[in-house]
């Protein structure tokens, strides 16, 4: 299949012709990729079982993994649901668009491949106009995982998606990086108290300040729990060599990179700035100051994709504070490595 490639432009009519394009694609039951403020999507019309087949198969995606659903206003919601509890309303009113993905009950009315069989259903409004602007131009909601072959780290430019699917989608609205750089947050709604069951751009905090009490899937703190989340169990995000996280003060680091160089051990590295500035080596990759997660969330996923297999036999990477999207940061980089490191 022929990736068609809209090329992002500073011209507003161009950009109109392509979501035009992209949007009879959808129509045509073909999957498109598309930019969210998190990271790029894979697009099918949610409503079609076959479009929504065909992300499961550019993707190589297990099919009992749900997708979310995105919409582009409250209408869109109800037609997916038949009740949206109170404390989702909340939340629709202060942080969508946004990357904040509620799970409600389903009405049935989705494609039943897009919920996987399950009795609830996952929605978000992005906030990015080429997101709101394809999903109003194809005018149905679109289900969209992010758009990485299964396992890979979730694309934050066109380029990763075009490294990953060309040749098995339709098209990929080129929008630029993408902002935020970690997927939304996932929150259960169908409890009486809310659980985060993928921590993301939307932090726990920020979700404190609208609910009184926000709880953690108990899966994501012990292994031992089954993850509510399906997508929460396969491997995720991986680099192309192994990679290493590393949890100490800057002296320990250091300390490993000297142990694996005497072993002749071929080193990436990815680090703040400020552990940066410590070390002596030249394959390293800077992910920004360890005091700005957000902009350590922007960075990440491209970080991962830098060190190809030929030229790292190990990728090292620095663990970061768990507060704000840090959280969403080290959730990432927990199901990235391969092997945790730790001085404590
Ligand atoms: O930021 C994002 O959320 C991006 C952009 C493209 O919107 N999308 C994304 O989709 O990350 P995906 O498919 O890579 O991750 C969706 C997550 C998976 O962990 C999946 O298991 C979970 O949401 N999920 C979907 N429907 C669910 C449901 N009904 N119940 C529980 N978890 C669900
Ligand atoms: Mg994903």
């Amino acid at each position: 299949m022929q990736t068609k490639v809209w090329k992002k432009s500073d011209n507003t009519e161009e950009m109109k012709e392509a979501i035009r394009e992209a949007a009879e694609l959808l129509h045509q039951e073909q999957v498109v990729a598309f930019p969210t403020e998190t990271v790029y999507g894979l697009g099918a019309d949610a409503s079609n079982p076959s479009a929504v087949q065909r992300i499961f198969e550019a993707k190589g995606r297990p099919s009992d993994n749900p997708l979310i659903v995105h919409v582009a206003d409250r209408k869109q919601v109800e037609q997916l649901v038949d009740e949206i509890p109170t404390m989702a309303r909340k939340l629709m009113e202060t942080f969508w668009p946004g990357p904040l993905t509620l799970i409600m009950k389903s009405n049935g009315s989705a494609a039943g491949n897009v919920t996987a069989g399950l009795t609830t259903i996952a929605i978000r409004m992005p906030d990015h106009p080429l997101a709101l602007a394809l999903l109003r131009a194809s005018e149905t909601p679109l289900a969209a995982p992010s758009a990485n072959r299964s396992g890979r780290p979730s694309p934050t430019t066109a380029e990763h998606v075009y490294q990953d699917l060309d040749g098995r989608i339709a098209g990929i609205l080129d929008g630029g990086p993408t902002g935020v750089g970690v997927e939304s947050t996932v929150l259960d709604c169908t409890s009486e108290i809310p659980v985060i069951l993928r921590p993301g751009g939307v932090t726990k905090e920020d979700l404190e300040t609208i609910l009184p009490t926000v709880m953690m899937d108990p899966a994501m703190i012990n292994e031992q729990h089954r993850p509510k989340s399906p997508g929460m169990k396969y491997t995720h995000y991986a680099p192309e060599a192994p990679l290493w996280l590393i949890d100490g003060d800057d002296e320990f680091f250091e300390n490993q990179v000297e142990k694996l160089k005497e072993e002749n051990f071929r080193i990436g590295i990815i680090a703040s700035e400020e552990l940066l500035n410590k070390l002596d080596h030249n394959r390293i990759i800077s992910c920004g100051s360890r005091e700005n997660l957000e902009q350590v969330a922007e960075r990440l996923y491209g970080a991962l994709r830098e060190f190809k297999e030929s030229d790292v036999d190990v990728i090292l990477c620095e663990a970061f504070p768990e507060t704000g999207v840090g959280a969403a940061v080290m959730n990432r980089l927990n199901k990235a490595a391969v092997k945790k490191v730790t001085a404590y």
